[in-house]
């Protein structure tokens, strides 16, 4: 790990409007708690201007779970980049599991939403991860997502990779660190020579007792889902990050 460490909450759809503004405004009492953890949270859509009220001045920052690969047009239901950035976020989220599957996003246009992301100063966090546990080869599955989606960024943009193998979402348990350690040396020798920052996270069925495996096998942060629908989870999180970091 270089740096303080990350850890992001990425919320899905799992709370009403009303309860994540509850969520926003505890979380922005809690950040005091955060010392030497850079914590974020990735609210749905509707929700990211009332964020920017509740998180101004907080040292937690927010972003979207996707957005469109173009800034503006005819693409009705979409959300644009640029708008993102308006409302004062710093992350998009882009290519998550439930995104490829469900809505059929490819590489190639997960690779246009980062770069629209970068274009428009947003910093893009990438999911990426093999579809199977019994894939043997998840290293090198990863690595060819990230070198497709890294491909057309600028070298010098921050990036932010999810590791999320499909098959720990929404599991019992994360996967295993040996395995994460595996994926996180190719991670890094195919991004080796960019000028940004890069700095890679799991995600997957994290709970707080798997931090120090995960943080040992080299990531620079976790990733949440379940676990930090409510911020006393959140916080139990960041806890053992800062047990260990
Ligand atoms: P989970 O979700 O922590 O609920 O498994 C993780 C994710 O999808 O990022």
């Amino acid at each position: 790990m270089t740096g303080r460490p990350l850890v992001g909450a990425g919320l899905k759809m799992f709370l009403g409007y009303a309860e994540t503004i509850g969520y926003l405004r505890e979380l922005a009492a809690s950040a005091a708690e955060f010392d030497g953890v850079s914590v974020f949270v990735l609210p749905s859509f509707p929700v990211l201007a009332a964020a920017r009220e509740l998180l101004a001045g907080s040292p937690v920052r927010y972003g979207a779970q996707d957005a469109h690969w173009e800034e503006s047009g005819a693409y009705t239901g979409c959300v644009s980049p640029a708008v993102l950035r308006e409302l004062g976020c710093t992350f998009v989220e882009v290519g998550h599991a439930e995104r490829r599957h469900l809505f059929g996003e490819s590489d190639d246009m997960v690779a246009r939403k980062a770069l629209a992301a970068v274009r428009c100063g947003l910093e893009p966090i990438v999911c990426v991860g093999e579809e199977h546990e019994t894939d043997g080869a998840a290293a090198t599955i990863v690595g060819d997502q990230v070198a497709a989606v890294l491909a057309p960024l600028p070298s010098a943009a921050d990036v932010v990779i999810a590791y999320e193998p499909v098959w720990a979402i929404g599991a019992e348990t994360a996967a295993d660190p040996e395995r994460v350690a595996g994926v996180v040396a190719e991670v890094r020798r195919r991004t080796a020579g960019r000028d940004g920052d890069l700095r890679i996270l799991y995600g997957g069925s994290v709970r707080p007792g798997e931090i120090a495996g995960l943080l040992a096998a080299g990531v620079d942060g976790v990733f949440v889902g379940r676990a930090a629908t409510a911020v006393s989870g959140l916080r139990e999180v960041v806890e053992s990050v800062r047990a260990v970091a």
